[in-house]
């Protein structure tokens, strides 16, 4: 597609996954705030579609069912819910039963009024399965698009042979693959505080930010999805995708518009300018750990092997120091940290910036802090711009100065306005065929051969996770990695 030719909305949205967790949990929710705003064209279906032998009116009341639990009960409304299950359709289908898959394709063409979206909301060994099938029913075709959900494999190979798999059924400009980070608004938030606003531009290099760290600290553990997560651990369920997607839109140059390819056109100079981290250094720039029974919140909970029931090597913890290798950041360390079974649940971005060259107020004693920049994500949305300031006083044994913070709590300022799931806006977006905010297979590919690298390593130097205990930042060692570099970890 020409980068101007702007696609047509879809008429039907097909869920594969439609029974399951997430649909439960996140899709419905969304589609339901969608409706309820009166956000979704009134011609659109939804077709949902899974393995179970349910009908309309069973799927119906699944729906309803999940609403009711997942939606808050302030937002729900009877007459909504009804509208939406007027749209809300369901024919199960198995991969494996071409009959099936054929009755499925012949309720698409009947469904449909114009573009079809499909959204794989299954596990990614389906994708290229089910790409194929749609291709063989003849619904793959222009007017088509399908949008997918991470991990896109499980290293740079897998993820290639799904790309191939099916961008072989679907170009790659109606291939939308989610990274539902980049549907919350704190995300698009950081678009709009470094573009929206001359103020940092000038600052945000490496002649002016001594260090950035990435944090996103869970407080859950592996929740029942033990054996997905013991698979997959830290670097790959988390690193590869929401924080190097984090990473990409803190580093970016500007995009000379929001729109997906001059979007993602920044974004894979990023990836791309990663300093590898390979066998010789996984040892000095990365930590793995796993947690162990301790306490959040005051409540003790048990340990990741514990809770698994088996032994295991997987990492619930990974931190590194990044490095993106341009004019812009060169000799910025990024430090990445993310976790499960952390002290608090917190996402957020610290810029700090260099000390004063000069401090006109140490004779007196008086300690300058360097600035930083805090852009908070969750739970709470908040920006704080860390400053020194005078401490009041008559100042007769030498000037004192404290570090105070700019706050800008974003919820109370936007408090009238709903916070929406981030599917929300993704599937409107990909309803629209808007792309800006899904990840290409460039991006995808570049994350993973960077990750590939250090799992290698890993696998070389056959050393365990560090262990920590469930309620602290995760292994000493980790704290450590930044100290060697004469930073710290903000807590
Ligand atoms: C998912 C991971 O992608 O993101 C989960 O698979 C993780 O392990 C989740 O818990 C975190 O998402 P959020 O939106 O709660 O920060």
């Amino acid at each position: 597609m020409s980068p101007l030719a702007v696609p047509s909305p879809a008429t039907l949205l097909t869920i594969f996954g439609a029974t399951g967790d997430l649909a439960q949990r996140m899709l419905l929710p969304s589609l339901y705030g969608l409706h309820r705003d009166g956000l979704l064209h009134p011609s659109l279906r939804i077709l949902g579609t899974a393995r179970s032998s349910l009908d309309d009116a069973g799927f119906r009341e699944l729906v309803d069912a999940a609403l009711r639990r997942f939606v808050p009960a302030g937002f729900l409304d009877d007459a909504a819910i009804a509208a939406l299950l007027d749209r809300v359709h369901y024919q199960p289908a198995s991969l494996d039963d071409d009959a099936s898959m054929a009755a499925l394709a012949s309720r698409v063409s009947s469904l449909r009024s114009g573009d079809v979206l499909y959204h794989l909301s299954t596990s990614p060994s389906f994708y290229v399965r089910a790409c194929a099938a749609l291709a063989a029913h003849g619904l793959a075709g222009p007017g088509t698009r399908v949008m997918l959900e991470k991990p896109i494999g499980h290293d740079l190979a897998e993820a290639i042979a799904i790309n191939d798999g099916v961008t072989a059924c679907f170009d790659e400009d109606r291939v939308y693959r989610v990274d539902h980070y980049l549907g919350k608004d704190g995300v698009q938030n950081l678009l709009a505080l470094r573009f929206g606003n001359a103020l940092f531009e000038p600052l945000w290099n490496a002649r002016h930010i001594e260090q950035v760290q990435i944090t996103v600290a869970e407080t859950v553990g592996v929740e029942g999805r033990g054996d997905y997560y013991d698979g997959s651990g830290a670097i790959r369920d988390m690193l590869q995708n929401h924080l190097l997607q984090l990473l990409c839109l803190t580093a970016m140059e500007p995009p000379s518009q929001f729109e997906p390819t001059a979007v993602r056109n920044e974004k894979i100079k990023v990836l791309r300018s990663l300093r590898p981290i390979g066998r010789s250094d996984v040892g000095s720039e990365t930590v793995a750990g796993q947690y162990t029974s301790g306490a959040i919140d005051g409540r003790s909970v048990p340990g990741y092997l514990d809770e698994l029931g088996r032994s295991s090597r997987t990492e619930t913890f990974v931190a590194l120091r990044a490095h993106v290798d341009n004019w812009r950041w060169s000799g910025v360390p990024f430090y990445l940290r993310t976790g499960k079974r952390l002290p608090r649940r917190c996402t957020e971005i610290y810029l700090q910036f260099r000390a004063v060259p000069h401090s006109i107020f140490a004779r007196g004693g008086a300690a300058t802090q360097p600035n930083a920049l805090v852009i908070r994500l969750q739970p709470e949305e908040r920006i704080e711009l860390q400053l020194m300031h005078k401490t009041p006083g008559l100042d007769r044994s030498g000037l004192r100065l404290s570090q105070v913070s700019l706050d800008l709590d974003l919820d109370e300022e936007f408090a009238s306005v709903r916070r929406r799931l981030a599917y929300e806006r993704l599937y409107l977006d990909a309803i629209e065929g808007n792309g800006t905010l899904f990840v290409r297979r460039d991006e995808t590919e570049a994350a993973w051969q960077w990750v590939d690298a250090i799992l290698d390593g890993w696998q070389q130097s056959q050393q365990a996770p560090r262990p920590y205990a469930a309620g602290t930042w995760g292994p000493t060692a980790a704290v450590a990695l930044a100290e060697r570099h004469g930073h710290s970890w903000r807590e």
